[in-house]
């Protein structure tokens, strides 16, 4: 396993991997992704045991643009032009019926996930590659994504190669909107707000379990999920968590503006500005695991929509 720079010689070497049906882990501007031959079966299979990724839960495909992504699908809605012109190449993954002479990403559906990512070491791979590349996040099933490519190497040691782009600029995953039914519905929050969204495809339904976590709707769903190795507690006010009771080391996390943790051992303390914070909590996630950290007192964000993503992911880090 090696993480090379991404310039000729590097991209030579990923391509070759993935035309023989091997897996490269590259960058995005979400997170860092495991690539392979979207429809190569023995490349697939790689995906899912590298990472131990439970066999229902489908990838998404990454194409170099719009036109490789129709190509993909059987019916090219119009949310999709919009949103493609919109927001491609961007942290948008978009959910549509899957062309019928291709076999599925994954588990037998009929839809597919499709997105253009705007980094530009992804898009010169899918340039040299000509081929779609799936791309899980580069981590072991249930961790935190990574968003280095040392966070790649540490979770995945056994992939043969990860390109280094440096640190992920969004930092969280992509939004996935699903266009196969009447109403754009949003299938995981991301790095692509709502508000901007709906600017370009008026209402999106949003499922209950996106919004509060309340109702459990999709299979797999509540599975503990983006989550560091030590128990993560959300808190609405962390001052009051009974530091007695929980397995220490224990951690705090928090932002800007909220109250001054810094007595505690470890504190790590991220923007109010939910953008950077997003940007910034996987590589903290990251740290307090390295530093030994077995429990993370996390001060809940506001419950406003800007908020949305960073408090899905906190929220499946934190479930049991
Ligand atoms: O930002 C991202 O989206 C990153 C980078 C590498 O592109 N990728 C990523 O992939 O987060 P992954 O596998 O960690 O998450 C993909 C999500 C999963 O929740 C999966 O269930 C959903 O997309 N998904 C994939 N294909 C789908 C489909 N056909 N229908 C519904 N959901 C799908
Ligand atoms: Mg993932």
């Amino acid at each position: 396993m090696t993480i090379v720079v991404p310039d000729a010689d590097g991209l030579r070497r990923a391509v070759e991997l993935l035309h023989r049906d091997s897996v490269v882990a590259f960058p995005t501007e979400t997170v860092y992704g495991l690539g392979a031959h979207a429809f190569s079966a023995k490349a697939i299979a790689e995906v899912y045991r590298l990472k131990n990724r439970p066999s229902w839960n489908p990838l998404i495909v990454h194409v170099p643009d719009v036109a490789a992504a129709r190509g993909l699908a059987e019916h090219w809605p119009d949310a999709a032009n919009d949103l493609a012109a919109q927001f491609w190449p961007g942290p948008l993954t978009l959910v549509v019926e899957r062309a019928r002479h291709l076999s599925a990403v994954g588990p037998p559906i009929d839809t597919i996930a499709l997105r253009v990512p705007a980094h530009e070491v992804a898009l010169k791979l899918l340039d040299a590659a000509g081929l779609p590349l799936a791309a899980p996040s580069a981590n072991r099933s249930e961790g935190i994504s990574p968003t280095t490519a040392e966070h790649v190497l540490r979770s995945l040691p056994d992939v043969p190669l990860i390109l280094d782009g440096g640190p992920a600029p969004w930092g969280i995953e992509s939004t996935v909107l699903d266009l196969t039914g009447q109403t754009p519905r949003l299938l995981r929050p991301g790095a692509l707000g709502l508000r901007a969204l709906r600017e370009v495809t008026g209402a999106i339904a949003l499922p209950e379990e996106v919004v509060d976590g309340a109702s459990r709707s999709s299979p797999g769903m509540n599975a503990r999920h983006y989550a560091p190795k030590a128990t993560v507690i959300l808190a609405e006010d962390v001052s009051k968590v009974e530091r007695g009771g929980v397995a220490g080391p224990v951690a705090v996390l928090s932002y800007e503006s909220v109250e001054d943790f810094s007595d505690d051992l470890v504190a790590e303390v991220l923007s109010v500005d939910p953008r950077e914070y997003a940007a910034d909590l996987y590589a903290a996630l990251h740290r307090l695991d390295d530093a030994g950290v077995r429990t993370i007192i996390v001060q809940a964000p506001p419950e406003t929509e800007e908020w949305l993503a960073v408090r899905d992911r906190l929220r499946r880090a934190a479930a049991s």
